[in-house]
Formats: C-alpha cells, sequence, structure tokens
C-alpha cells in the first residue's frame, strides 16, 4: 500500500445520491444501505457523507490487513473518533494519533494483558454470579439492561477499583447517564452553546459531577499506601510508567474505557443469549461447558455471536496522504472504512454466515482480516481479552442456572443504540431454573 504524490484520485464507484441523503442514510440504515451498495457496486465503493467527505468502504480481508498494517502516520484512527473527544477528553487513547496515542497505548496495554486478566477473574466471576442469581424466571424479560447493569458494575469494580461506599453510590447513576448517548446529546458535544439548555444541560452537569468524583478518587487513591499492590486498571494507570500521567490524562483514559467497555460487552452478550435462546442444540453444548469450566467454548459462543451480529459496523482511518487503497488512489482526508458487517456476513469467508454455530472458533483462528469484531493493528481494541473473558464469567454463571427460550421465535433485528447495534427488543428471553 504505497503512498502516492503525484498520481492523480482515482475512487471506487458509488452512489450518486447527495451527499445530505448518503449522510442521513449512514446515521439512520447504513447496515440495509452498505449491503445495497456492496450487491450494486462490488467490494470496494464510495459514499460521501458529512459535507462530502469521502468514505471508502472495504469489505475484502487482503485489502482490510493492509490498512490494519499501515503506517499510524498515514491512517489516523483517532482523528475519525474526534467527535468522541468532548467527553473522553483530548487525551483519550481513542482520540489521539501518533505520538500521544502511542505513549498512551503502552501505559495502559500492560492492565489488559493475560497476567493481568488473570487477576480480574475472580471478581468479574463473582459480580457475574450476583446478577445471575436476580435473574426473573418464568416470565419474559429484556436481557440488555440487565447486561447494561453488570458490564457497568465489572468496570467500576474492576477497571475503577472502587469499593462499596458512597463514591460508587453516587458514580453508579450517573456513568451510566454519561454512557446512554443519543444522536440529540452528542450534537451538544459538538455545540457547546446548547449546554445552557434542557437536556444538554443536564447531561453537562452530569458529567461535571463525574469530573469532580472522578478526580477526588484519584487524588484518594494517590495517597494510599499499597497502589503497587493493587490490582485495578486505575491503580496500575496510576503507577504506570513511574506515574508519569497527569490527573487529567488519567480521567481520560478512565472515561474511555467505561464508553468503551460498558455497553459494547452488554450488546455482545444480549446477541449472545438471543441466539442460545433460539438453537436449544447449541445451548445444551454451552451449558455443558459452563457445568465443566471449559472457558475455550464460553467464549467461542461470544465470538460467534460477535461474528454473525456485529457489536459495531465499521471501523475507520482518515488518510493523512494521498494514499493507494485497494488499487485505488486516494486523497489526502478520505476516511477508508474495514466493514465489519460486510465481512463477516460474507459467505467466501464463512460457510453458511446466517448459522450461528461457536464450533467455528474451537481450535483454530480465523484468518486474518474475515473476522474483526475489534479492528486491528495497532488500533485493535485494548479490551478484547477483557471482554471476552467477562463474557464467559457472565455466560458460565447464567447457563450454570437456567434454561433459555426467546419470548418470540422469530429473530429480533438489530437497532441502533448509542455506538452498537442491539437486538431491537433488548433480546427477550425467558429463563427456567434448571
Ligand atoms: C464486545 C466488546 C467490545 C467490542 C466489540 C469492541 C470493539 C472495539 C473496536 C471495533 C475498536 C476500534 C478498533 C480499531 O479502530 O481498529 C475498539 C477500540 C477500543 N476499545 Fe473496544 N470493544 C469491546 C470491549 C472493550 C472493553 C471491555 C474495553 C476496556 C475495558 C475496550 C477498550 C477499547 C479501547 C481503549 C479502544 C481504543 C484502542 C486504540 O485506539 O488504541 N473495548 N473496540
Amino acid at each position: 500500500m504505497a503512498t502516492i504524490e503525484a498520481k492523480s484520485a482515482t475512487l471506487p464507484p458509488g452512489s450518486r445520491l447527495p451527499s445530505v441523503v448518503q449522510t442521513f442514510l449512514f446515521l439512520v440504515a447504513r447496515r440495509q444501505t452498505h449491503r445495497y451498495l456492496r450487491r450494486r457496486f462490488g467490494e470496494t465503493f464510495t459514499t460521501r457523507i458529512a459535507g462530502r467527505r469521502l468514505v471508502v468502504t472495504l469489505t475484502r480481508p487482503e485489502h482490510i490487513r493492509t490498512v490494519f498494517a499501515g503506517t499510524p502516520t498515514i491512517y489516523h484512527a483517532g482523528a475519525g473518533n474526534a467527535i468522541l473527544a468532548p467527553v473522553m477528553g483530548e487525551h483519550s487513547v481513542l482520540v489521539t494519533d501518533e505520538n500521544e496515542h502511542q505513549r498512551t497505548r503502552k501505559l495502559l496495554m500492560p492492565a489488559f494483558n493475560g497476567a493481568a486478566l488473570r487477576g480480574y477473574g475472580d471478581l468479574m466471576a463473582e459480580l457475574a454470579a450476583t446478577d445471575a442469581d436476580g435473574w426473573p424466571t418464568g416470565r419474559a424479560f429484556a436481557v440488555h439492561p440487565r447486561m447494561n447493569a453488570v458490564t457497568l458494575e465489572i468496570i467500576l469494580r474492576v477497571v475503577f477499583g472502587l469499593g462499596e461506599g458512597d463514591r460508587l453510590t453516587e458514580l453508579r447513576p450517573r456513568l451510566r447517564r454519561i454512557s446512554d448517548i443519543g444522536p440529540l446529546t452528542v450534537l451538544g458535544w459538538s455545540y457547546p452553546r446548547l449546554r445552557r439548555f434542557g437536556r444538554w444541560r443536564r447531561n453537562f452537569e452530569n458529567l461535571q459531577s463525574v469530573d469532580r468524583l472522578l478526580y477526588a478518587e484519584i487524588a484518594d487513591r494517590r495517597r494510599v499506601g499499597d497502589l503497587a499492590d493493587r490490582g485495578d486498571v486505575l491503580s496500575r494507570l496510576l503507577t504506570a510508567g513511574g506515574g508519569d500521567l497527569t490527573d487529567e490524562e488519567v480521567r481520560d483514559q478512565m472515561i474511555t474505557l467505561l464508553l468503551a467497555g460498558h455497553e459494547t460487552t452488554a450488546t455482545a452478550l444480549a446477541w449472545s443469549f438471543h441466539e442460545l435462546a433460539r438453537r436449544p442444540d447449541i445451548q445444551r453444548l454451552a451449558q455443558r461447558a459452563a457445568d465443566d469450566g471449559d472457558e475455550e467454548y464460553l467464549q467461542a459462543v461470544a465470538k460467534e455471536a460477535m461474528r454473525r451480529r456485529p457489536v459495531i459496523q465499521n471501523v475507520a482511518r482518515m488518510l493523512t496522504r494521498p494514499t493507494e487503497v485497494a488499487g485505488y488512489h486516494l486523497p489526502a482526508g478520505t476516511i477508508v472504512g474495514p466493514s465489519i458487517s460486510l465481512v463477516h456476513q460474507d459467505a467466501t469467508l464463512h460457510d453458511d454466515p446466517d448459522d450461528f454455530r461457536p464450533d467455528r472458533f474451537i481450535g483454530k483462528q480465523p484468518e486474518s482480516g474475515t473476522w474483526i469484531p475489534f479492528g486491528g493493528g495497532v488500533r485493535r481494541c485494548l479490551g478484547a481479552g477483557f471482554s471476552l473473558q467477562e463474557a464467559a464469567a457472565v455466560l458460565r454463571e447464567v447457563l450454570t442456572r437456567y434454561d433459555l427460550t426467546p419470548e418470540r421465535a422469530k429473530p429480533e433485528f438489530p437497532k441502533p443504540r448509542n455506538i452498537t447495534l442491539t437486538p431491537s427488543r433488548g433480546g427477550r428471553v425467558i429463563a427456567t431454573p434448571r
């Protein structure tokens, strides 16, 4: 994938609809629109959104691999996430690029490596068990809100390292409100003048209260004598690199981990239960794995749910220079977007892609570029291992206790909610004690 200086731009084929119509379709019906464009224009296509910005969608693994392996100074991911900066903060690992991104990511990584994850296992299992004990039985309910509550609790306790107490009680509902980010709320982040009114004022005041509580927690935590022995992500971050992150930098990463890690994992779990409830044969295998503590199979259930029902539809990189991608000479400023949804549904890459088959992931890794729920390269999701371990813990605690049936046989459809695609009715199931 060479950088080109002198060649003139060539663009993949794409829709000729006005940019404003394409933007609307991108916001409200991206999945269906992308499927149509893939059929109509082929494996690589162009759309124009938000003031004529060029977005080139990629669906071939070989092209996606080269984008993920591309030079970080050319392929900017942070720039594409800039809309999140007002809440995540300017230092967030998600919104920065190049040196600042590399430095922060390096400081965060030890908190997500294998040894650190093993240390989180017991607390994850305990919190998952407490939730599973409280599942309603014999009547239909939506799993997604429950999963949102349990993944928030895991972030608060394992990532923020908060113990029971006033600060946790005060932060819990406020953090829940922060992650409820509808498109209207996001508008207020980009137009600060709106913060004087209604929902935007409440949203802004909530964020200020969260900041006050978080800065107080950071100050208290810096003073504890046993910081180096504490295992939670916040404590690790305060000691990382000799503790050279400022309070503001630490705050930005914590809010980022909350927003990136909470609803995403909840959604993957809601889809896992949605699928298992409709496939008694697979559910029996998963229950046996839960009884035997077979973590590989339980993780495979979550992986297959993420393949069949992607939590996030695509990732994005903005080109800082004219660059050749997928055989086209693209101008600087173009967004290249590997499409998670289209790759996961491609019958040339996945046998019978509509079938829910966790054993695709047993004893083998998917070929590179064909299973990309966590993106890739230097921007690959930092919490991928964390979320799979967490998903397996929740699945284990639920499946050892209950049989699941769907409220209705008809599958729910993927509906945009915040940054994810959730089951349209929240994943309604009926749990019966085993
Ligand atoms: C099923 C659950 C999850 C899914 C589907 C998911 C998906 C993603 C995706 C698609 C990206 C962008 C990758 C790219 O641009 O190549 C990402 C980035 C990120 N995720 Fe996740 N994520 C999940 C859970 C988590 C969790 C649990 C955490 C942390 C507790 C987390 C933290 C992050 C961070 C910090 C980044 C930014 C990485 C960077 O820019 O260097 N995610 N995630």
